[in-house]
């Protein structure tokens, strides 16, 4: 019987597979982890390549969420929150939000009409985390999955977030810094933005949560060959995909992050949401497995709060 049952969001690609891979491997545990993502034929298809991987005593299942439809956020949480309390699967040990969307050129939206960067990245794993409360009891954690492009002072060449009300970010707007962007440029700072929101969202659950349940945010630095670049133009695509996971040690040397394998941001994210060590470890920022501080301005608890109660309503039933 699995210790513990442990949700990742997008678990199905790149950085979330390589995480549920890392734990349906690990001696400790077991675990019972659950890929949830919004396609119910790639989600089955990484289920069944991690069957194969996967040490005797841990189990994974896959379950169906569109982080960009509230009420699919409802179903699954109402779901697994169900499952939980009829000892249907093990308590719930972990909550990874990990999935996340980088627009290319064109702003889209969620079911519910907001911007889908903010919608998907914040608004759907605040909801799936409040949903799950009630059933993330001690000893429990919750690891958000955030990135080094939130802090300007890494000049990553990225956009710095361009900070606005949620309300306002919901709608696709940015702050004045954004004021200029062409489109391209937009889609990125609303990426930057919406990763500030995950460490914001992050240090307000922290001081939300009741002991034993912890919460940290995590950025798994540069990792190139996921499908993070979906959105992006072909060229870049097929860049990000086929060339730059063949050049780190060239990329190693031109950017200011760190530059990971999928397994080894994965194995870091594993390790976050369940090392023995990081029990009582809540309200911090990790770069893979070293806690160091985030952006300045991402310690601003006034706007964490104002977005902890702006995404309260943004994401109440109408
Ligand atoms: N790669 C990097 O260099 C890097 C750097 C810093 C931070 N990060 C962060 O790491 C996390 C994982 O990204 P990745 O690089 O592993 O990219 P990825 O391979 O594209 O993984 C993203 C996952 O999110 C899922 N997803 C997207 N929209 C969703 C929705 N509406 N509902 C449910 N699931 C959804 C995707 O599912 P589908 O397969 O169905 O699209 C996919 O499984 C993201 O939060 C990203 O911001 C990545």
């Amino acid at each position: 019987m699995s210790t513990g049952t442990i949700v990742i969001t997008g678990g199905n690609s790149g950085i979330g597979y390589a995480a549920a891979s890392a734990l349906l491997r690990a001696t400790d545990g077991p675990w019972h982890v659950v890929v949830a993502s919004r396609d119910a034929g790639r989600t089955r298809a990484a289920v069944d390549e991690l069957a194969r991987v996967t040490r005797t005593g841990h189990a994974v299942t896959a379950m169906a969420l569109d982080l960009a439809s509230l009420a699919s956020v409802r179903s699954f949480a109402t779901d697994l929150a169900g499952r939980v309390r009829s000892g249907d699967v093990p308590p719930l040990h972990a909550v990874v939000c990990n999935a996340g969307v980088q627009a290319g050129t064109t702003r889209t939206e969620t079911a519910d009409g907001f911007e889908s960067t903010f919608g998907v990245n914040h608004l759907g794993h605040f909801l799936l985390v409040r949903e799950l409360l009630p059933v993330l009891v001690a000893p429990a954690r919750v690891v958000v999955v955030s990135s080094d492009t939130h802090d300007p002072a890494r000049k990553l060449g990225v956009p710095a977030p361009a900070w606005h009300d949620a309300r306002a970010l919901a709608r696709g707007e940015l702050g004045p810094a954004a004021a200029s962007d062409k489109p391209f440029a937009a889609g990125q700072r609303r990426y930057s933005t919406s990763k500030l929101a995950n460490v914001y969202f992050t240090y307000a659950l922290a001081r939300r949560l009741p002991a034993g349940v912890t919460a940290n945010a995590f950025n798994p630095g540069l990792v190139p060959g996921t499908g993070l670049q979906r959105e992006a133009a072909a060229p870049l695509r097929f860049a990000s995909k086929h060339v730059l996971p063949h050049l780190k040690w060239l990329l190693r040397r031109v950017v200011t992050t760190d530059v990971h394998t999928a397994a080894e941001s994965g194995g870091a994210l594993a390790w976050l949401a369940t090392a023995p060590e990081l029990a009582d470890t809540t309200g911090r920022y990790f770069d893979g497995r070293r806690a160091v501080r985030s952006s300045d301005e991402s310690y601003d608890v006034a706007r964490a709060d104002a977005l902890w109660e702006d995404s309260v309503a943004l994401t109440s039933p109408a």
